[in-house]
């Protein structure tokens, strides 16, 4: 069966202004209503190049803490590679829809690799606008390039590019986080699968919506990984949740965005919290954005860290394996 891609029904909807009902979020939803106007949110900064490692490490763990959201500026990934993924990737999404559906996710594949609309089943029946592309990017034996684009030439290159300066950074930042908990070199790292860690990217892909005030992009949730870490393009669209209302993140240009995932607060303890976000859309521009999720391997075992976990600060969660948190999470299932 063909599945609607929203990049047609957009070009569709533009033409009469209007959206199919399934894209119209409810009251508790609608951007318009829940979104508080005005008042960007700044989103703590860290400095990897300028600050010294105390420095780091203290506001890593603040903003893992009370928000589960920062930024890294000064990471080492010049600002070309960025460049470079984000053509690559635009210039996919704007190919035909024939040479886009060649990398489809093929029906009832158990993994999410692939081009495709939907992932989750969707509170309320509701869908959410935006299209995706899933390819893993790391460790390279884990790679399938069949879902890596072929068109245009340069997308693997560009990709590889990013995916090795990436690493550099995830290693770093997993120390940072670990030490912040009171591990040791790469206990925190170890906890969510070692070398063994998948980095899974994701392109998100917005087209224009006609009614950005009743649509949502992808809607509220926590991100079930490890980590993710995101480069959007120019177009504002993530936001956060503080006391049941909705904000803008502002971000700043040239930044990897991190959000801390459920498997951190878990092996955590609680200590560092997973940032409940979601997106929304525009009337004009398309968004962009490439989130890396961090994931375990699936049938690896994550819970609290032993080391985090006493007779005063008893576990807060269970340990299981990736796959059934996953599956849990995705079916509903209370973990
Ligand atoms: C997501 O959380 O999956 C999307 C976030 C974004 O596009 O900024
Ligand atoms: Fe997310």
């Amino acid at each position: 069966m063909e599945v609607e891609r929203v990049q047609a029904i957009a070009s569709i909807a533009m033409t009469d202004d209007t959206i199919p009902i399934e894209y119209i979020r409810t009251e508790k939803e609608q951007p318009a209503i829940t979104t508080v106007v005005g008042k960007e949110l700044e989103v703590p900064v860290i400095d990897f190049r300028n600050w010294d490692e105390k420095e780091v490490v203290k506001a890593i763990v603040k903003a893992s803490q009370n928000w589960g959201l920062f930024q890294i500026v000064n990471h080492d990934i010049p600002s070309d590679v960025i460049k470079k993924l984000q053509q690559v990737g635009k210039e996919f999404f704007e190919l035909p829809r024939e040479e886009k559906e060649k990398y489809a996710k093929p029906e009832g594949s158990p993994s999410v690799e692939g081009y495709g609309t939907k992932l989750q089943k969707e509170i309320e029946g509701k869908k959410a606008w935006v299209d995706h592309l899933f390819h893993k990017i790391w460790p390279p034996p884990s790679i399938n390039y069949g879902f890596w684009p072929q068109n245009p030439p340069s997308y693997r290159a560009a990709n590889e590019e990013y995916a090795n300066c990436l690493h550099g950074v995830v290693d770093k930042l997993m120390g940072y986080l670990g030490e912040g908990l009171g591990l040791e070199g790469v206990e925190l790292k170890a906890s969510v699968g070692g070398d063994d860690l998948a980095y899974l990217l994701k392109i998100n892909y917005y087209p224009p919506c006609p009614r950005p005030d009743l649509a949502l992009g992808v809607a509220a949730h926590t991100d079930m990984c490890a980590l993710t870490m995101l480069v959007p393009n120019e177009v504002q669209g993530l936001q956060v949740c503080r006391d049941e209302r909705w904000y803008d993140v502002k971000y700043i240009s040239n930044a990897l965005i991190i959000h801390i995932g459920d498997q951190l607060e878990i092996v955590s303890n609680g200590k560092y919290k997973a940032v409940f976000h979601r997106s929304t859309v525009t009337k004009d521009k398309t968004r962009m954005s490439w989130p890396v999720f961090l994931e375990p391997p699936s049938d690896f075992a994550v819970g609290p860290h032993p080391k985090l976990v006493t007779d005063e600060n008893p576990a807060k969660f269970k340990t299981k394996k990736y796959s059934d948190y996953v599956y849990c999470k995705l079916n509903k299932i209370p973990q």
